[in-house]
């Protein structure tokens, strides 16, 4: 990290955060202050769909970049989603770890998908938390600087880097939050726990202002909601509500809660995970347009745990609801960074 320049540690941190922050303009984060709201299925779907974006501009003879996709949490649910777990790359999250918090050298895993580069995370990154706040004790905030001063060095080879991270740690969780520019949560429940959830992401936004002046809520997403002929019923109208009463109690624009929606559909993301599939691939395989790279021929129909067989037309019902979620997210991200831009000019 020689580009860095060493000062007196207050003038260094404010002149660390000063040079990383442009350099992480393209990375989102996602997150919400509480579990199982789905950071994974869209932190996976969405980096998917931005890659088949940039595959799909390649094809076109056009300039594409891969995306990144780096998942901080120890369940390492993505190496299910992108079908990595357990084989010879899968090394439980030893190597990112290593290098957030040894300074070892960051590796990535190439093309797991067409265009999608990814981090492995496991069992290592429980260690994350205790390391970064060992090293803050000593170091004050720089610490949590480590993965946004990482990210700053390669996020040019990178269309997006798109980093999934949870509340349960508080250091791991700073450690995301000061890397990322543009937040993202995605809200599955409709219960207290998830509303306190965001809550409790509005006010780590201010929380971290010293090392991260550019971060922001972009997008507050819904997953796993009924549509009925398209369109959302009244259980998530009320959600939607109780949301923008509070982003407007913390000051928040409430224009950042989505209006579109992903559908419910337990039996297909489960499909997704099983297969490793990310939604939009399991709707290409099921209707027969995934092309086997070595044999060419179509890849063999993906099947639900019972057995049967999933089916074409809902599969493509789920991918278009993420195609329309990656185009409404990446949109409040690209009027984001204008803003951030036009105040650093
Ligand atoms: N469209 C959907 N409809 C219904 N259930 C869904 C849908 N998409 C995802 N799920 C389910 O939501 C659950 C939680 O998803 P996910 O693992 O992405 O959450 P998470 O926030 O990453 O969880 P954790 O905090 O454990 O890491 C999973 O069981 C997944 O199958
Ligand atoms: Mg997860």
């Amino acid at each position: 990290m020689s580009q860095f320049t060493p000062m007196t540690p207050p003038d260094r941190l404010q002149s660390l955060v000063q040079q990383v922050r442009p350099r992480l303009r393209n990375v989102i984060g996602i997150t919400i202050g509480k579990g199982g709201e789905g950071k994974t299925t869209t932190g996976v779907n969405l980096s998917y769909m931005l890659a088949q974006e940039q595959e799909h501009l390649a094809a076109q003879g056009q300039q594409a970049k891969p995306i990144l996709y780096i998942e901080l949490d120890s369940n390492g649910n993505g190496r299910l989603d992108l079908k990595i777990h357990g084989g010879v790359f899968d090394d439980n999250g030893e190597g990112f770890v290593g290098a957030v918090t040894e300074d070892k050298s960051f590796k990535v895993l190439r093309n797991v998908k067409p265009y999608l580069d990814m981090t492995v995370a496991g069992a290592a990154n429980s260690r994350l938390n205790a390391e970064i706040s060992r090293l803050a004790t000593k170091h004050v905030q720089a610490p949590y600087l480590m993965l946004a001063m990482l990210l700053a060095q390669i996020s040019h080879h990178y269309a997006w880097i798109v980093v999934d991270f949870s509340p349960g740690d508080e250091s791991a969780q700073r450690l995301g939050l000061a890397a990322v520019t543009h937040l993202v949560a995605p809200v599955k429940n409709s219960d207290d726990a998830m509303i306190g959830g965001i809550e409790t992401v509005a006010n780590l936004v201010s929380d971290v202002r010293l090392i991260n002046p550019e971060l922001g809520i972009a997008a507050i997403g819904f997953l796993g909601f009924r549509k009925v002929s398209g369109e959302p019923t009244s259980e998530l109208e009320i959600v939607r509500v109780k949301i923008e009463v509070l982003l407007e109690r913390a000051d928040v624009n409430p224009e950042v809660v989505m209006k579109d929606h992903i559908r419910e559909s337990r039996n297909l993301a489960t499909a997704c995970r099983n297969n490793g599939m990310p939604a939009r691939e399991l709707a290409l395989a099921a209707n027969e347009m995934l092309m086997d790279a070595k044999s060419g021929e179509p890849v063999p129909r993906p099947r639900y745990a019972n057995g049967r067989l999933v089916e074409p037309d809902k599969a493509l019902d789920l991918a278009e609801d993420w195609a329309i979620f990656t185009r409404d997210v990446i949109t409040r991200v690209m009027i984001r960074n204008a803003e951030l831009q036009g105040v650093a000019s």
